[in-house]
């Protein structure tokens, strides 16, 4: 995705121009992306979740998310291979504004489904949104030809704040179709349609949803496997992120783009979570998208939930914090790690950098930074969250060494005091100048 506006920006150049423009007061211009929307009695897209565009936490390295949605590419690049090859795309970097047509049209939502309603999305205008879903994807995919492949990224619906509910929230979307040669790799005698549907005239053919076990242009035999196919393949999955122990079980649902459809939830915390829904992709969908001679699975998955049920992450407004105390807890470390979330203190960091000059005996690379972190916590203790290096220096002339580090306090049970900070920073700065023969800058 190219450059967003940025928060303050977006704003501006929204009021802006609806401040000055002739145009009627209600209508404005909305500038996202270097493309301009205009607004109209749908446009209820609000400069705080326009702020949220371009942050992509799923691809931010060592952000939970990220590393869920590293491990469930990971999964599907090792579990299918075609002659050494991944068998499935992955798309993570698809434009989060999206039309009426991709999101709802392509999908056979009916034109009075209640998750069109401009109380459930954000609307740009009447044609315009941010995705509601990565399914928004599938058709245009579909179209250009693709057969396997997962969507990844942000999607927008309108919701309460809560410690599970967010407005912004991520999802990973996938296809996998099979032809007829791959499917029955073993009984070459079998179809995937019914005798009495044409592929090769999918429009002559009313296809109809009304047997709740399968399309009525697909044959059982078809339906079941691929059934069986997709349960195996997300089974795996989640047991692959929660370890073969996960209480599970399949609910029946219902899509609006996938028939028959199930959801697939776990036992989190003494309840059944909802984690993915899936089904077999509506024929109708893959007829319009190219050549009609496969039958596809689909699921999407709600990143959130998964990445707080494994970090046992207590609130879903921790994702979107840049605290490091929280991103620490996940960065730089093996996305497979079992990690257990430890609540960070809710009172304010305090950040303080401290630099000096090394005597001439030490250079930038055999300071030993250990020896400098365990000093600071001497002095420091507990109200030390952090201690980073920041900064490596030589000066050009000189050739003096110099070191940089950013110390962030935090007390876990009160605010700390500014002078409070400095005193025991004043106290840093003389312990390392005793022990090390260094000089403040
Ligand atoms: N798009 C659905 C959702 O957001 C999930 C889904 C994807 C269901 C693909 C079936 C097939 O809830």
């Amino acid at each position: 995705m190219t450059k967003l506006f940025r928060n303050g920006h977006i704003f501006a150049a929204l009021s802006n121009r609806c401040k000055y423009s002739t145009a009627p007061k209600s209508i404005c211009t909305l500038h996202i992306n270097d493309k301009e929307y205009q607004s109209d009695n749908f446009t209820n897209a609000t400069p705080k979740i326009i702020s949220y565009l371009g942050r992509n936490l799923h691809l931010q390295k060592g952000h939970p998310l990220s590393n869920v949605r590293q491990r469930i590419v990971d999964y599907f690049y090792k579990s299918f291979t075609h002659r050494g090859n991944p068998t499935f795309s992955v798309y993570d970097n698809l434009s989060p504004i999206v039309s009426v047509k991709q999101n709802f049209d392509d999908l056979l939502i009916p034109l009075d489904h209640p998750s069109r309603a401009k109380s459930d999305c954000y609307y740009l205008n009447k044609e315009t949104l941010f995705r509601a879903h990565m399914t928004a994807h599938q058709s245009e995919l579909l179209h250009a030809g693709l057969d396997n492949f997962l969507m990844i990224g942000d999607v927008y619906r309108r919701d309460e704040i809560d410690s599970t509910h967010f407005p912004v929230f991520h999802q990973v979307d996938a296809v996998r179709s099979q032809r007829k040669e791959e499917l029955f790799v073993d009984h070459p005698d079998l179809q995937i349609f019914e005798p009495i549907f044409d592929p090769q005239y999918p429009e002559a053919f009313t296809n109809s949803t009304t047997d709740a076990h399968k399309q009525s242009c697909h044959t059982l035999e078809a339906t079941k496997l691929m059934e069986n196919q997709l349960k195996t393949h997300l089974l795996g999955l989640v047991q692959t992120l929660f370890g073969n122990d996960i209480r599970y079980r399949w609910v029946e649902a219902y899509f609006p783009f996938t028939h028959p459809s199930w959801e697939l939830e776990i036992y989190y915390e003494n309840q059944w979570m909802e984690v993915l829904g899936c089904g077999i992709v509506r024929n109708e969908i893959l007829a319009r998208a190219g050549p009609n001679n496969s039958i596809a699975y689909a699921f999407g998955l709600g990143l959130e939930r998964l990445a707080m049920a494994l970090y046992k992450i207590p609130d879903i407004r921790l994702m979107w914090s840049n605290d490091s105390g929280f991103l620490n807890q996940f960065n730089n470390k093996d996305v497979n790690a079992k990690i257990t979330y430890k609540p960070v203190s809710i009172y304010p960091q305090c950040v303080n950098d401290i630099s000096f000059w090394l005597p001439n005996n030490i250079t930038v690379d055999t300071f030993i930074n250990n020896d400098f972190y365990d000093l600071v916590r001497d002095i420091g203790g507990d109200i030390i969250e952090q201690v980073k290096l920041k900064d490596k220096f030589i000066h050009p002339k000189t050739k003096k060494h110099s070191l940089c580090y950013t110390i962030v306090y935090r007390h876990l049970e009160r605010t700390l005091t500014k002078a409070e900070v400095n005193a025991i920073h004043k106290e840093i700065e003389k312990a390392i100048t005793d022990s090390y023969d260094v000089v403040i800058r």
